[in-house]
């Protein structure tokens, strides 16, 4: 039986509609930007398996040090225990972050990295006994699936059934030349009305949307005004991370870099 068949009978795939998707392509190998099909057919992954194949699939350097790293250590629980490659990696991304991020916190995906910058913006004020209950974020942003990030999510196609168990959230547009003003006055608004503890974004580019850009100038002023009412900001750049957009992170092209922890 062919991987299509076999995928049929068990397998509920991410993002789709089984009723009207076509059965997936079975990949059985990869290359750099080329996936191969069970068929022999070569297909380019210009998305780059949505973004994470950023260095190329099967990329000898990476392959090699998994498999090295697999005979030594394969993985130990994360509370309690440390080792050398968490703290060397942590390490290094520090040294290439924008020169206010001091600490790094591991997650296994985008979804769960989002839901915990959502939860350390709530806990924070929490911790000083003050209970900020919403977040804001931009219209169309996309920020993943479980329930922290689908709330931050604009784009909703598949939050429906959820929508009201979902956190508050007060949407924006996102910045362009022609309605920044508009923008920081509806932001101005939302500030003094409501009790927010985190300003999330896609810093740039919002990818899901279909790579919409706005304004680096724009998101500044933004991030500006929500520093200015002591509003966390959380760039997500779980699509423009790792020099997607020129820098390694877009952050870098934005004078007012986003922090989680502001030392008075
Ligand atoms: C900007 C952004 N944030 C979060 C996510 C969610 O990541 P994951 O699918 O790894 O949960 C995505 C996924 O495409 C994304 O583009």
């Amino acid at each position: 039986m062919k991987l299509t068949q076999r995928d049929l009978a068990h397998i509920w795939h991410p993002l789709t509609q089984h009723q009207t998707a076509r059965a997936p392509v079975g990949i059985v190998k990869a290359s750099g930007s080329v996936l191969i099909d069970e068929h022999g057919n070569s297909y380019i992954d210009g998305i780059a398996s949505w973004y994470t194949a950023m260095f190329g699939h099967c990329n000898p350097y990476i392959t090699q040090a998994m498999t090295k790293q697999m005979q030594t250590l394969d993985f130990v629980m994360f509370s309690g225990f440390t080792h050398e490659p968490a703290i060397e990696l942590s390490e290094k991304l520090v040294a290439i972050l924008p020169p206010n991020q001091q600490k790094v916190f591991f997650n296994d995906n985008g979804s769960t990295a989002v839901e915990a910058a959502i939860k350390m913006a709530i806990q924070y004020y929490h911790n000083k006994s003050q209970k900020r209950d919403t977040l804001i974020a931009f219209e169309d942003g996309f920020h993943g699936d479980t329930f922290g990030a689908m709330s931050a999510s604009g784009l909703s196609s598949y939050n429906g059934p959820f929508e009201d168990f979902l956190l508050k959230v007060k949407r924006i547009p996102t910045p362009q030349d022609h309605n920044l003003e508009e923008v920081l006055a509806l932001l101005t608004t939302i500030l003094e009305q409501n009790s927010c503890a985190g300003f999330i974004f896609e810093p740039l580019v919002q990818g899901a949307a279909g790579m919409k850009f706005h304004s680096a100038k724009g998101l500044d002023a933004l991030i500006a005004k929500c520093k200015a009412h002591d509003v966390l900001c959380i760039a997500d750049e779980i699509m423009t991370g790792f020099g997607k957009t020129g820098t390694n992170f877009a952050v870098e092209q934005l004078q007012h870099t986003p922090r989680y922890y502001v030392p008075k």
